[in-house]
């Protein structure tokens, strides 16, 4: 029988405060395949997750599959936008919710990991973490902080993971981290320089996995998630109406589950998983060739790529959550004939790459 076995491996979930988002999902699901699991946790939410989990309020989602309950090893306060704690403001190191937590940056859980398990403590290490501030605005309506701050939480966070972990982390190790479709398909709502902060994240995956690859014998990967009604996700505003266009659209029109992410997550992680490096893996129920209408197509009489804004016949989702006929016929605003909208292959409609 083939099976996912991660007995006796070490993994670091960051990005998990509570029982709704891919992180928790992922950490059930390798502690399911034997791994032991760390967590990383926002100072802002530590508090609360601490206390869902000292309640009992998340014992349901936390119960395995032989009764006993998702056991986090450690839980380190990390907030993934400091490399080292001299980097954080006074302010935020005097804000009530980090003061007392200690070293809550990358390098202070670089260092708590080895006086707590020793030199080379993990073997992997899952990225689900991502902030935008201005995620409800349009990028053209973004401000330079906002954007910035999205690709640091988002993106960067995941460099200075590998870069801090990596030489903690035993050769074979798996990092993976969480996409987004938006990184390379026009979907409204998903603002603030997110999109921008996922396309970073993806290119860096490829980047990161040759270099940590050569350099400690690591794999990194990321999983391209369909839309989930987390916390995070709910910031977005139009979280609902997402997972409804999925349905309503997708060839598998079951809702994605959080733990289809984290039994890929697990399998990634795993042996199984060895031969995949550097690229997204589509788990979206939608598979790569749908995404909302828009964006691209040929135009039927000049065979030019025809780029259609996202205005164009607003939202690409009806109010119950259809796609609608004038979304796959848009006329081309240079030789007004109608073209066709839908179908985009990963290579691009028609052939043309995206
Ligand atoms: N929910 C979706 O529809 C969806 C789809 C595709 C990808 N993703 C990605 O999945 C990952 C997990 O998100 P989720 O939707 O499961 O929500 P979630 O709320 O469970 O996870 C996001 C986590 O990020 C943490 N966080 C925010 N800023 C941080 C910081 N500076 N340092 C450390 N932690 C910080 C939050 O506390 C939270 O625990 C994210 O990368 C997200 O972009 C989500």
């Amino acid at each position: 029988m083939l099976a996912i076995d991660l007995r006796g491996t070490r993994a670091l979930v960051a990005g998990v405060a509570d029982d709704g988002g891919y992180g928790f999902a992922i950490a059930k699901a390798l502690a399911e395949a034997g791994a032991t699991v760390c967590a990383g946790t926002w100072p802002p939410a530590l508090n609360i997750f601490l206390n869902l989990l000292e309640r009992g309020k998340i014992d349901a989602a936390r119960r395995m599959p032989d009764g006993s309950l998702l056991q986090f090893e450690k839980i380190y306060p990390l907030d993934a936008v400091f490399d080292t704690l001299a980097e954080a403001p006074e302010d935020i190191r005097g804000n009530k919710r980090y003061k007392d937590v200690g070293d809550f940056s990358i390098a202070g859980l670089a260092q708590r990991l080895v006086q707590d398990f020793g030199d080379r403590p993990l073997d992997i290490v899952v990225h689900s973490l991502a902030n935008g501030p201005e995620v409800k605005k349009p990028l053209l309506e973004t401000s330079r902080a906002g954007y910035l701050a999205a690709v640091s939480a988002s993106a960067f966070s995941l460099v200075s993971l590998v870069a801090r972990l990596g030489p903690l982390t035993r050769p074979g190790g798996s990092f993976l981290s969480l996409t987004y479709m938006a990184s390379e398909r026009v979907v409204p709502g998903y603002g603030g320089g997110m999109s921008s902060a996922k396309a970073a994240l993806e290119s860096d995956t490829r980047t990161l996995a040759f270099e940590a690859g050569r350099k400690y014998g690591l794999r990194v990967n990321t999983i391209s998630a369909g839309p989930l009604a987390s916390r995070a996700a709910s910031a977005i505003g139009k979280i609902e109406q997402m997972v409804q266009y999925y349905a309503a659209n997708a060839p598998l029109t079951e809702p994605l589950t959080a733990r289809e992410v984290g039994t890929t997550a697990a399998f990634l992680a795993s042996p199984l998983g060895a031969g995949s490096r550097g690229r997204p893996s589509m788990w979206t129920r939608a598979t790569t060739r749908w995404g909302p209408r828009c964006m691209r197509a040929i135009c039927c009489k000049t065979s030019s790529v025809v780029r259609y804004p996202s205005s164009v016949k607003g939202s690409a989702v009806t109010d119950d959550g259809r796609r609608t006929t004038d979304d796959v016929h848009h006329r081309c605003p240079d030789c007004a004939s109608v073209g066709h909208v839908g179908d985009q292959s990963p290579q691009g409609a028609d052939g043309i790459p995206p």
